[in-house]
């Protein structure tokens, strides 16, 4: 892990920060290889880890984007490959086993508003701003951004963000579904920390399989259906269940 991503754990929430403030967080080859290995394989040594918070550094970005200066080198082959990995880190975010919820700090543009789109869940202070304004550098988005954000927000808000390359504060994203919460700044993370505990009680092999059930919608190679039914027979007969289900005869609290 390089210090562009900053790793913290607490009773059992990891808060991952993206540590580039005086480019306003952009996401450059060291961040996104520090995300692809903490969400492949460092999250493991994170003991009973049961949520993560990925959030940016300092007053102004949560990730103001990929970082364009890195873009002048790039050959067709070689950019095309920097988005495929950086869709495929966004993949590990998305179908991570444990809720995963952006607290969005501030800019949320290009790269970052498809990092916090990546996410299970946004919380935006109300100084945030989301925008796909890669059309401004003649460029299209690269993270998943054309895939996430129509199904975030529908279609006719997608292409108008996308064409127009605008900003929308959060008061407006999430009246257009973009994020769950807009919250003052100083409440960002209580508020992450109310909804993990709502998930902590819940449990975890029920909550890996509800996010995997979920975004196989988005997955035209799953049958979501399918997927439904075959895990939830697969859920029944687990120890989990059992306990969730005795507990609910016995009227006492699941100890899961
Ligand atoms: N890449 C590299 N550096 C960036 C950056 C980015 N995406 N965004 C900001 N910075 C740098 C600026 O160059 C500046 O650095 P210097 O002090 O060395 O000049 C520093 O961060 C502070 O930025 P500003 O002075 O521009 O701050 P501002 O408050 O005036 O403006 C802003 C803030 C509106 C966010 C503006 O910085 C901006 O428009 N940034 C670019 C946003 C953008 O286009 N993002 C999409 C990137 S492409 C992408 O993400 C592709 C993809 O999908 C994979």
């Amino acid at each position: 892990m390089n210090d562009t991503v900053l790793i913290a754990s607490n009773e059992g929430i990891a808060t991952v920060t993206i540590n580039r403030p005086k480019a306003l967080n952009a996401i450059n080859a060291d961040v996104m290889q520090a995300l692809n290995d903490w969400f492949a394989k460092g999250y493991q040594s994170v003991d009973g880890l049961r949520g993560v918070i990925i959030t940016g550094s300092g007053e102004k970005a949560f990730v103001a984007g990929a970082d364009i200066k890195g873009f002048t080198n790039l050959t067709a082959e070689s950019g095309g490959q920097v988005s495929k990995f950086g869709q495929n880190t966004y993949f590990l975010i998305e179908n991570f086993h444990v809720p995963v919820i952006a607290a969005v700090n501030g800019f949320a543009l290009g790269g970052g508003c498809e990092l916090a789109m990546a996410c299970h869940m946004r919380i935006a202070s109300t100084e945030a701003k989301f925008g796909l304004p890669e059309v401004s550098l003649g460029l299209i988005p690269g993270y998943g951004g054309t895939q996430r954000l129509p199904q975030l927000v529908g279609k006719a808000k997608a292409m108008e963000l996308t064409l127009t390359g605008g900003m929308v504060n959060a008061e407006e994203a999430q009246k257009i579904g973009l994020v769950n919460y807009c919250v003052e700044k100083e409440e960002l993370i209580s508020r992450c920390m109310a909804i993990f505990k709502k998930t902590m009680s819940k449990g975890p092999l029920a909550i890996s399989k509800a996010i995997s059930a979920i975004n196989a919608y988005y997955n035209i190679e799953v049958d979501g259906y399918k997927t439904e039914y075959s895990t939830f027979g697969e859920l029944l007969i687990s120890e989990e269940c059992k306990e969730g289900v005795s507990a609910f005869i016995e009227k006492r609290k699941a100890n899961f």
